[in-house]
């Protein structure tokens, strides 16, 4: 059995990923690959509990590090559980979001800093990360009226203020600058036959 392939979707609020996360798995499939979905934070049942805490217990409001923390301990778990798993069984990963929204949302908007999520990254999970991240861009301002729409009311950091919308646009193109080789960021403003397509054609050259 092969190695398998890990993709993550990452993007702010409202950015279109799910849609996107659907089309790929059964455009990945139709080409004979296995193919498995899961998110982030979450992944096991045991994280989707966790998850569901920081929910009920407006865990955007926590302290930054205690945010970090939680999440991390969730992606423990999915990775120890699941994904190591899925990947030495040959599987394509499409991870809808991962170790980049902890690094924009608490490391760069939340104000934890970089340094301390890469030190807590790699005492959880080590150099584990995708092969390849797709970054939805969009104006915030369209993301989040989106995501408002689809949700009827706000969801945890969707109340924060606009600024924190707009760092964490900043930073996953600060994100997709220092990791060139596997961070592509996509103008998530275009169609979604466009975004579709941009998707399989960087798949195609890097998987396929
Ligand atoms: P979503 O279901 O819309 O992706 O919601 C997940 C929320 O959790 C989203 O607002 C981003 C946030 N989040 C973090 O703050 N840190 C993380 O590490 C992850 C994975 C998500």
């Amino acid at each position: 059995m092969g190695k398998g392939f890990f993709i993550s979707f990452e993007g702010g609020e409202g950015a279109g990923k799910t849609t996107q996360i659907k089309k790929l798995a059964q455009y990945l499939e139709s080409k004979g690959h296995d193919v498995v979905t899961t998110r982030e934070p979450g992944g096991t049942p045991a994280a989707d509990a966790l998850w569901q805490c920081f929910i009920d217990q407006k865990g955007h409001e926590w302290d930054v590090l205690a945010q970090t923390l939680l999440v991390f301990t969730t992606r423990r778990l999915h990775v120890e559980e699941r994904l190591k798993k899925d990947l030495a069984a040959g599987k394509v990963i499409i991870c809808d979001r991962f170790t980049d929204s902890t690094r924009v949302y608490q490391g760069i908007a939340g104000g934890l800093g970089l340094e301390r999520v890469e030190q807590i990254k790699q005492m959880c999970i080590g150099d584990f990360e995708p092969d390849l991240t797709f970054i939805f861009d969009i104006d915030p301002k369209i993301g989040l009226a989106r995501s408002e729409r689809r949700n009827n009311g706000k969801d945890t950091f969707e109340e924060k203020h606009i600024e924190f919308h707009e760092m964490l646009r900043n930073g996953y193109r600060d994100i997709a600058n220092t990791h060139q080789d596997r961070c592509f960021v996509i103008d998530a403003s275009q169609s979604i036959e466009a975004v579709e397509e941009e998707i399989r054609d960087i798949c195609l050259k890097n998987l396929i």
